[in-house]
């Protein structure tokens, strides 16, 4: 028993040690189930855990019975092949079929159990924000009851810590799926359809999630990030996404706007205060205040935003964003007024 104590915790240590490696080559950051940073990704994650150590244990005893098989099959070669008994090969089918069914009835009252576990966490006055999958960014709606509290911003998703949260899932082209792997289970973003689920992370932090049903050339580049932080700071975030964007508040930012209202920009983006109010692509109302651009493909910075501007099939071929040819004073003072909208 207590060798077993002592060899549960390198076991746990290997495997994460192996995934994580696995993980490192195909997504960097902190984006792992193995991390769970909620209670939903935690029932998850603890169901992860019993059903490897359950597979696990059964590939032992296999690999076992198999070095037996293969032991006993030698001496028997040796001792002129002595028929193998009827009976005790019929009692080990029998033995083997009732402990298979056996296992794969454990593993359905786990997976049930989980799923009623998630089912009755708390949910009351949860935080409800709708999220609709495009071809390839997020849409992000926080839904409130009075219209002037409604807040609409893209791949970046604010939540308070401690708080629970529901996502109701839609996607007008392509199936997506929204899954943020520390804090929830995938959750399909069907045409058509309107989904639900539920998450509450108790440690801030920025959690990074991925599409995880192919939707077309750039499914890879699209990322969301949710962003946990205490209550006051969340309040503090929704309060300036709610206000207006910030009017230009120099020369060149003036010129900025003037660059972008006179452009073809305005038919896909909304900056809340001008004429602007394209749907097609994100709004830009506070696109200074994101950490990323182009959902995920980008750090926001000034460079990169100037390149996405001028080449974005460069970046991410198949996007519906057309190039644009400007010169470079204007194109310097269109990025300098976009990333000044906090
Ligand atoms: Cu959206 Cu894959």
């Amino acid at each position: 028993m207590r060798q077993s104590s002592r060899l549960w915790p390198s076991f746990r240590r290997t495997v994460i040690a192996l995934t994580a490696l696995l993980g490192a080559c195909i997504v960097p950051g902190n984006e792992s189930a193995f991390n769970p940073a909620g209670p939903q990704a935690g029932r998850i994650s603890t169901l992860w855990w019993f059903m490897l150590a359950a597979a696990t244990a059964v590939w032992v005893v296999v690999m076992v019975f198999l070095a037996w098989a293969v032991r006993r099959s030698r001496q028997r070669d040796q001792a002129l092949r002595e028929p193998a008994g009827d009976a005790s090969m019929q009692r080990g089918v029998v033995v083997g079929g009732a402990l298979t069914v056996l296992i794969l009835t454990a593993f359905l009252i786990a997976d049930i159990a989980t799923g009623r576990a998630l089912g009755a966490l708390p949910r009351k006055n949860a935080l409800r924000v709708e999220v609709i999958g495009h071809q390839w960014w997020w849409e992000v709606n926080y839904i409130d009851p009075t219209p002037g509290r409604i807040v609409t911003t893209a791949n970046e998703i604010h939540i308070p810590v401690g708080e629970p949260v529901q996502i109701i899932g839609s996607s007008p082209d392509v199936i997506h799926s929204f899954w943020i792997p520390n804090l929830h289970g995938k959750k399909d973003l069907v045409p058509g359809h309107t989904t639900s689920t539920w998450l509450r992370a108790d440690k801030p932090g920025v959690y990074r999630g991925q599409c995880a049903e192919f939707c077309g050339a750039q499914h890879s580049k699209m990322t969301a990030l949710v962003i946990a932080e205490p209550r006051p700071q969340f309040d503090a975030w929704y309060n300036a996404q709610l206000a207006s964007a910030r009017p230009p508040s120099n020369p060149v930012t003036a010129r900025g706007q003037d660059v972008f209202l006179k452009s073809s920009c305005v038919v896909c983006h909304t900056i809340s205060g001008t004429l602007a109010a394209g749907t097609l692509g994100p709004t830009l109302s506070h696109v200074g205040s994101r950490l990323t651009l182009a959902s995920g493909s980008l750090p926001n910075t000034p460079g990169n935003l100037a390149a996405w501007i001028v080449d974005p099939q460069r970046i991410k071929p198949g996007t519906r964003m057309p190039s644009s040819n400007m010169n470079q004073a204007d194109l310097q003072a269109l990025v300098t007024y976009l990333e000044s909208l906090k």
